[in-house]
């Protein structure tokens, strides 16, 4: 098919962006059902499609279908989560064990993104000034895997209230694969409207126009002054893809 550089027709874009806005952290409204292999499989294709340093392609795919694996992450998620709640004070410690953090027993598949530090030799193309470009390219894979799985149906909850050695040591990576993302993969009951952090009061998105600024950090525009601040402030707010 010839490659066309203007924008994608109407529908092609609705989709991205449906798929952005509607995607959601999932932690509680997993189903058994299956997920056919037919449909995994193109998400982890779109996740091997991401940008990378040097086109380093740092990624592996662990699929972990064990329940005895899931149980052995699940018991350090519970220990590590006791301590996390400790750290918490005021309205937050209340709030913080009426919070779900993961899905790990319920999800039908959980899934492991890591990231091989040693691909590609010891001198990467793009990854010579800043060496953490390899862990970032994995996280490029993390969200084409999340968006690709919600245009499928499929819901991902990231869990990262795990001791990291503790997971090496239990999906067997070698010292050298860090693991990015423990993400948790089923059809659900439900996608919610919003942030689930938002709906229970821990935290709310943060108003866009405060966080662009021009030429030098921090240096901020008024709506006045720029027209993408004014774009921002109004028609920009407005989600057209979003579900209602
Ligand atoms: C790096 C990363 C780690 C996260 N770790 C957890 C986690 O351990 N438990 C959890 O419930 N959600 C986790 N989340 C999900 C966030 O809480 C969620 O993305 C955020 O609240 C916004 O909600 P949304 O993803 O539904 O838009 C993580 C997200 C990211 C990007």
């Amino acid at each position: 098919m010839k490659n066309d550089n203007g924008p994608f027709a109407a529908e092609h874009k609705s989709g991205v962006y449906k798929a952005i806005f509607n995607r959601r952290d999932v932690r509680g409204q997993f189903l058994p059902t299956a997920i056919p292999d037919e449909i995994f499989s193109r998400v982890l294709y779109a996740a091997h499609h991401a940008p990378s340093v040097g086109f380093m392609q740092p990624w592996d795919f662990l699929v972990i279908q064990s329940q005895t694996v899931k149980q052995q992450i699940h018991a350090e998620f519970v220990k590590a989560n006791q301590h996390a709640e400790s750290l918490f004070e005021g309205k937050k410690r209340e709030l913080y064990p009426a919070l779900k953090l993961q899905g790990i027993l319920e999800a039908p598949i959980n899934l492991c993104i890591t990231c091989d530090r040693e691909r590609g030799g010891p001198v990467v193309l793009g990854k010579t000034a800043i060496p953490t470009m390899d862990l970032y390219s994995t996280v490029c894979a993390v969200q084409n895997f999340w968006l690709a799985a919600r245009a499928e149906g499929l819901g991902v909850g990231w869990v990262s209230i795990i001791d990291e050695q503790a997971m090496k040591d239990i999906l067997g990576l070698p010292e050298h694969v860090v693991p990015i993302a423990y993400l948790c993969v089923g059809y659900v009951s439900e996608f919610f409207e919003q942030p689930e952090l938002q709906s229970k009061g821990w935290a709310n998105r943060l108003p866009l126009e405060e966080l662009v600024s021009f030429d030098r950090f921090g240096q901020k525009k008024s709506a006045a002054e720029s027209n993408l601040i004014n774009q921002i402030e109004h028609d920009g707010k407005v989600y057209p893809y979003s579900l209602p």
